[in-house]
């Protein structure tokens, strides 16, 4: 009998601990580890506190201005783990327990966090209450959606003066600036620290912000920069809060045209009821800053910035998550402006994030659906591509001058979807009354596309139509046209009539 009982408690035993995790060792208890140097010098701090059930994790991860509830999972001496209440559980801090150490990659970075310290503090910044609410006056900027290139889709943190002044040679000589493409916009990671006196610096990347601004103005091209309302950028470097007049009266005396405002640590002080007020704050520096700066709100979509974007002077604001250079990630940003339409106008823009085209993982069709798309949505049109050497294709999409004069189309309307199986039709009046109109081919093979002339929004007779792909015109026979359309590819059409347009 005690024999058995011994047998059965020391199996017991057995199973339990090999169920736990790393044999017993719990990971449990505050970790602390530091990241990869910034460009401006900085170790970036993490403090990891978790809690342990079972294989059950959950806790917080506080970083250089943010701080994350996290949730995750143990397998025997591995871990994972992924922000609370995220639509796409996907881990991004993934390692393992050994030595009593988490060796571990954070986004790719490889990290190993040892058990904390008292000195393991990461100071949280005093709150600063949000201003009262009140409406900024327009800075009758943007009357057509903001056009020009953007650092982050390609370069990320590898972005420098001397990429940014290439660039803008390139701009000038690919002929993207005089298609339009006039804003030539510095991302994340330009920050160094702020001196004495309170002022940013640039980190050496950017040497010298005014020379640059002056390079980039002397070939008819504008500068823009970045920030957050937050302590610190999603990059970890640091941002506005606290400093906002300051910072655009600096950026104002460089020479910055535009300015993208990142809510990113933001949103470890405030909640999302606070995001008006503060992008009003910013509003309200850069009209009182003495130069026009085109306002980006970026805020992924969220605290129905469609509304109220406008009333902080905002000139265009992200509807959605960052886009990828794929097709889902493109067509859900796309899809994610239907309800937004009503709010886009001449001044303020919906912003779907910014092209991928040419960035090499989709297709030319799916390029060109993502060029018809951006400018069937009066989207703002940033290239976020290689403009140094960019195929004949990528520049053929870029610099097709018929599409870009529907995204630029003065009436400023967006257009809205009819789903037809797996075809799309989206279609967006125009201010001479023509209208433009594309069929996007979602399905997996080629797919023959039928438009009637009944179902366009137009009053009269068809008496021109126009394939802005094909560069020709086409006929609508007995009120229809029909044309096979490639997977994924998009046929777009400018149609106008006796009663409108010409
Ligand atoms: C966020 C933005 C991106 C980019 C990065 C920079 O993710 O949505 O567009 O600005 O931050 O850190």
């Amino acid at each position: 009998m005690a024999g058995s009982f011994h047998g059965l408690a020391g199996l017991l035993l057995f199973l339990t601990l090999l169920a736990a995790p790393a044999f017993g060792q719990s990971l449990a208890g505050r970790w602390a580890a530091t990241g990869s140097v910034l460009a401006n010098g900085e170790m970036p701090k993490f403090v990891l506190e978790l809690k342990q059930d079972g294989d059950k994790l959950s806790g917080t991860l506080q970083s250089l201005g943010f701080i994350n509830d996290v949730t995750g999972k143990v397998t025997g001496a591995h871990f994972e783990l992924w922000g609370v209440g995220w639509n796409d559980p996907k881990p991004f801090v993934i390692g393992d327990l050994v030595d009593g150490e988490l060796r571990a990659t954070q986004w790719g970075d490889r990290i190993v966090a040892k058990k904390a310290t008292a000195a393991d503090e990461i100071p949280r910044p005093a709150f600063i209450e949000p201003p009262t609410l009140h409406k900024v006056k327009s800075n009758g900027l943007a009357t057509t959606p903001p056009m020009g290139w953007n650092s982050w889709n390609l370069f990320a943190e590898k972005i420098d003066d001397q990429t940014v002044r290439t660039m803008a040679d390139a701009m000038v000589s690919s002929g993207m600036r005089d298609a339009g493409y006039i804003y030539v916009n510095i991302d994340d990671t330009w920050e160094g620290v702020r001196d004495a006196k309170g002022y940013l610096q640039s980190n050496h990347k950017f040497p010298d912000m005014k020379a640059l601004a002056d390079y980039v103005h002397s070939k008819g091209l504008k500068l823009g920069i970045y920030s957050s309302p937050g302590p610190r950028t999603c990059g970890s470097y640091p941002a506005s809060y606290g400093h906002e007049a300051q910072d655009a009266k600096m950026w104002a005396s460089w020479g910055i045209d535009y300015l993208k405002y990142d809510w990113c640590s933001a949103g470890a002080i405030y909640k999302n009821d606070a995001l008006q007020p503060v992008y009003q704050k910013m509003g309200d520096a850069l009209q009182a800053s003495g130069r026009p700066i085109v306002y980006s709100l970026c805020e992924y979509g969220m605290g129905g910035v469609e509304k109220w974007g406008a009333d902080v002077s905002g000139n265009l604001w992200r509807t959605t998550g960052d886009i990828r250079d794929a097709w889902d990630s493109m067509i859900d940003n796309v899809e994610k402006q239907v309800p937004t339409a009503p709010y886009a106008g001449p001044g303020h823009w919906n912003d779907p994030d910014m092209l991928e085209i040419g960035n090499g993982h989709m297709t030319d069709d799916e390029y060109r659906t993502h060029m018809s798309l951006w400018a069937l949505v009066a989207a703002p049109l940033l290239a976020g591509n290689d403009v140094r050497s960019m195929s004949p294709v990528t520049a053929s999409i870029l610099l097709n001058r018929e599409v870009i004069a529907i995204d630029q189309d003065p009436l400023g309307r967006q257009a809205s979807p009819v789903k037809l199986g797996s075809m799309q039709r989206w279609e967006k009046p125009l201010a001479d009354g023509s209208v433009a109109v594309g069929l996007v081919n979602m399905s997996s093979s080629p797919a023959r596309g039928v438009l009637a002339a009944h179902d366009l929004s137009l009053i009269g007779q068809i008496t021109r139509a126009q394939d802005l792909w094909a560069h020709k015109d086409v006929e609508f026979k007995n009120g229809e046209y029909s044309a096979t359309i490639p997977s994924h590819g998009t046929l777009l059409l400018r149609v106008w009539s006796s009663k409108g347009g010409s």
